[in-house]
């Protein structure tokens, strides 16, 4: 077992995604046959990390009900937020659950790659990708290769890159007294305590941080990015249980979960089918179904289906 402890911070309520998260958390919503918190906690299985503190605040029984049950080797702690007061916070909270080396990864991130290069580097690190609307993300400016400065949200971007969500110390004591200065300092981006102004306050005490390209990033702040994403995803890896295909019509790429019962249908391309749906009658095509969900006679295109909005 390393010694890595994962924060995943999932407290927050993702206004961009309603009416899907009218009811369930932003890191619950669906993408490519499981959750976003499932891929994300594939992700930390993957790097053998056991211990994994998660901050919830927003539908929090959903997170806790999901990871106890599909996750149960897991070391879980959970750690509320009780107001959305910032990602600098949400990190803070987790304080007295963690000691030595920690991976922070944001509860609405998908990394599609290896994070190892990243996590077990030997130093303390920072995924980072080129985007094109900088001034909506934290953003890290570079010189010769290392980075001079951070900066939450900027109107005038000194680059365009963006800080993805990844992030990894080898101390989490420095990072937690970091965060303790920005908090007594007032120090708000938004109305909220920021993450990357504990960096910044980590770069002026002469700690390094080093960038790491994460060209396997996938947002899914919107419905819209959310659809690209589960495209992009189903490119990749493409799944069918055996049996399904006799009684339904499947055009790749589609990923669909064990246990799935199907009838009838003509799914694909680009379904994905979360567990413990039920689908009789129905042509889906570019579209995501959400776990538990109910269909019957459902013709869709282009769309995300949950059980309680399909
Ligand atoms: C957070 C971080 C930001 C980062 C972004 C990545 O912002 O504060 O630095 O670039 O995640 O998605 P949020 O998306 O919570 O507004």
């Amino acid at each position: 077992m390393n010694e890595f402890t994962a924060i995943i911070p999932a407290a927050g309520k993702g206004v961009r995604l309603l009416p899907y998260t009218a009811n369930m958390p932003k890191t619950m919503i669906c993408v490519a046959g499981k959750p976003i918190l499932g891929h994300i906690l594939d992700q930390v299985e993957s790097l053998g990390i056991k211990k994994v503190v998660f901050i919830v605040g927003y539908k929090k029984e959903a997170i806790i009900e999901f990871v106890q049950s599909q996750y149960p080797h897991l070391e879980a702690n959970f750690v509320e937020q009780p107001e959305p007061k910032g990602l600098g916070q949400a990190i803070y909270l987790a304080k007295e659950k963690v000691s030595g080396p920690c991976f922070i990864l944001l509860g609405d991130t998908i990394v599609d790659g290896d994070l190892k290069p990243l996590v077990f580097g030997g130093q303390n690190a920072i995924g980072i990708r080129a985007v094109q609307d900088p001034s909506r993300f934290g953003i890290v400016e570079l010189k010769n290769g290392k980075i001079v400065s951070f900066e939450e949200k900027p109107a005038r971007p000194k680059s365009n890159l963006a800080i993805i969500g990844a992030y990894s110390f080898l101390d989490s004591a420095q990072l937690f007294s970091a965060l303790e200065e920005v908090i007594r300092s007032g120090k708000t981006v938004k109305n909220e305590i920021q993450l990357t102004d504990a960096l910044s306050v980590l770069l002026a005490r002469g700690v390094e941080i080093h960038p790491v390209q994460m060209n396997d990033w996938f947002d899914c702040g919107t419905v819209e990015v959310l659809l690209q994403t589960n495209r992009l995803l189903l490119d990749r890896h493409h799944r069918i249980p055996a049996g399904l295909e006799r009684n339904n019509k499947i055009i790749p790429p589609c990923w669909i979960a064990d246990g799935v019962q199907a009838q009838n249908c003509t799914l694909g391309p680009y379904v994905s089918i979360a567990y413990e749906a039920q689908l009789t009658d129905c042509a889906l095509k570019d579209a995501i179904v959400g776990p538990q969900t109910r269909l019957q006679n459902k013709t869709a295109e282009h769309t995300v289906l949950d059980k309680y909005n399909f």
